[in-house]
């Protein structure tokens, strides 16, 4: 069972994307994902470059293989992997503002090719792709079955999917539901958490093979202290982002609680961070 549903719908996860969008470069940069602290000493550039590299590796991605990006963001990851590793890649985003800043970004590209569409209404060739990769977008999609099977259908036999998720513990606690799980996902626009079991469950319906899990919970935490530290300097320095996190009535402001708790959770084990890899036989 999923720890949290929320009714979230396209339209929240874009405008959620779109309003943050300053919030999101000035702090994040281009990647709007976990860093991966392989080694306690790399600075959060490296770590955020290792995440990359752990799902280049699963995905097995050569040149010349034909790569979808799920939930792209700005594009970061999309280019690493057409500019530096010769993959022919396909990114998708629903926020006007992410698709905007990577189509400005790299004008007139043809690889990356971005698309400002929903995954789950793709419109993609089926058996088209060597890899899929999502990372951090399937738990904004309200329908997790759909990630999964318009992932399969534009796959080709012995294609990858291989997804960075945010997940729950097998059984979060009541508590751990009430005050952590539930307000994380709907102060984030997410649809849900689950456990590594219903993800692989979900997978396996879909008609996907489990390849590996990877719990990385331990190596990625170090990004909310990082946050955390970014946003209270920021806000100390910036009279801008106080207007746009504290404006009266504006959603904003939940924005840095939700860090708080998101620290937390991974601190007791209620929130898990996993690199899942399935196979499409
Ligand atoms: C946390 S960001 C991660 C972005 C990117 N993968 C990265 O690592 O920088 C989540 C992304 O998922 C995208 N997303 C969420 N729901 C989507 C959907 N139904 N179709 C396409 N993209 C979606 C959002 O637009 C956003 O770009």
């Amino acid at each position: 069972m999923p720890a949290e549903i929320v009714d979230v719908s396209r339209a929240d996860v874009a405008a959620h994307y779109d309003d943050l969008d300053h919030l999101y470069r000035a702090f994040w940069g281009e990647h709007v994902h976990h860093g991966l602290w392989t080694s306690p000493d790399l600075t959060p550039e490296e770590a955020t470059r290792r995440l990359i590299d752990a799902v280049v590796e699963r995905a097995r991605v050569s040149r010349g293989d034909a790569v979808c990006d799920a939930g792209c963001g700005y594009g970061g990851t999309a280019r690493v992997l057409a500019h530096e590793l010769g993959a022919q890649v396909t990114a998708l985003t629903i926020s006007q503002a992410q698709h905007a800043y990577a189509t400005a970004t790299d004008p007139g590209s043809e690889n990356p090719r971005y698309l400002l569409r929903d995954w789950l209404e793709n419109g993609l060739e089926p058996d088209s792709f060597d890899a899929v990769i999502a990372i951090e977008s399937s738990e904004h999609m309200p329908d997790l079955a759909a990630f999964f099977s318009e992932s399969y259908r534009v796959l080709r036999p012995g294609g990858r999917l291989v997804v960075c998720a945010w997940l729950t513990r097998e059984q979060p606690r009541g508590w751990e539901r009430r005050w952590l799980i539930g307000p994380i996902c709907r102060e984030g626009r997410m649809r849900g958490m689950e456990s590594v079991a219903e993800m692989q469950r979900q997978a396996g319906a879909a008609g996907f093979v489990s390849e590996s899990f990877d719990d990385t919970s331990h190596q990625v935490k170090k990004t909310w202290s990082l946050c955390i530290q970014r946003v209270l300097l920021g806000l100390l320095r910036e009279p801008a982002y106080r207007r746009f996190l504290f404006r009266d009535g504006g959603p904003n402001r939940i924005f840095g609680l939700t860090m708080l708790r998101i620290r937390l959770a991974y601190e007791i084990g209620a929130m898990r961070y996993g690199i899942l890899t399935f196979v499409k036989p």
